[in-house]
């Protein structure tokens, strides 16, 4: 079960210095080890997986992150078997419905990116549900990533953009970098800061490629459902000693 302690103000640790993330993105790993080592059934790493969702996003919040982008289920995901992806939404399903009033209490803005459409009508409509009825919040973004794949939302930007000079209505040759960031699915927000990805994994695993493109990476041998403000509180501080120089070398 997922405990639900208050959504608290200022809970975790950190201390910022000026130089924290906008935009925090997470490849959430490693649930299925958590479960194994302790001879649980993966459902049960995934369960306390969404535990560690909640105190993430509470230390975002805590540490004035403006966007935290979750990898919540990838276009890979569907390999896995029948009844894990039955266990992942129900509890996808679980966690809206018992989070919700929370997350839009607390001034959390929810946004999907990824082709959500395929997990199938009614949990789109209570994703679509949640999205709107938080749209005018403000305090932190939380977007989570579902069936998303980077290489399929560059293409997709790719064919509208392609569409359009078909059309007659842009010039082919005017098609830029920023014309493509413009069509991707993260087009209204900041540009991502950090990367972190649990478990030891060294991967981007098709998660945010174009966005990657000169964010800190941080690759941190905690998993999933051991992270926690702290872990988070680590990540900011790593990031805000690294020195970013985007290219150039000043
Ligand atoms: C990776 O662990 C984790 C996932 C595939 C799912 C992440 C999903 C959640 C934490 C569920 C809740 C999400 C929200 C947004 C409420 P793994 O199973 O690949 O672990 P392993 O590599 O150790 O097997």
């Amino acid at each position: 079960m997922i405990a639900a302690p208050a959504f608290e103000e200022g809970a975790s640790g950190h201390q910022g210095t000026g130089k924290v993330p906008r935009h925090v993105a997470i490849i959430m790993d490693g649930n299925g080890r958590w479960a194994k080592q302790r001879g649980l059934p993966r459902a049960a790493g995934h369960r306390a997986g969404a535990e560690a969702v909640r105190r993430a996003l509470q230390a975002a919040a805590d540490n004035g992150v403006e966007v935290l982008t979750l990898y919540a289920f990838s276009s890979e995901n569907w390999r896995r078997s029948e009844e894990e992806i039955s266990d992942l939404t129900a509890l996808m399903r679980f966690y809206l419905e018992r989070e919700f009033k929370t997350l839009a209490k607390e001034g959390v803005r929810l946004k999907l990116i990824g082709d959500y459409s395929a997990f199938g009508g009614e949990l789109v409509e209570r994703l679509e549900r949640a999205v709107e009825r938080t749209a005018g919040n403000s305090r932190v973004t939380l977007v989570v990533a579902l069936n998303y794949g980077s290489r399929a939302e560059i293409a997709g930007a790719a064919r509208k953009l392609a569409g359009r000079a078909a059309a007659g209505e842009i010039d082919a040759a005017s098609i830029d970098e920023e014309a493509i960031a413009g069509e991707l699915q993260t087009a209204d927000l900041p540009t991502l800061d950090l990367l972190i990805r649990t478990s030891g994994e060294v991967r981007l695993s098709n998660f945010l490629l174009w966005q990657a493109a000169y964010a800190e990476l941080l690759f941190i041998e905690t998993l999933w459902p051991d992270f926690d403000e702290r872990t988070f509180g680590d990540a900011l501080r790593t990031y805000a000693a690294r020195e970013r120089r985007f290219g150039g070398r000043g």
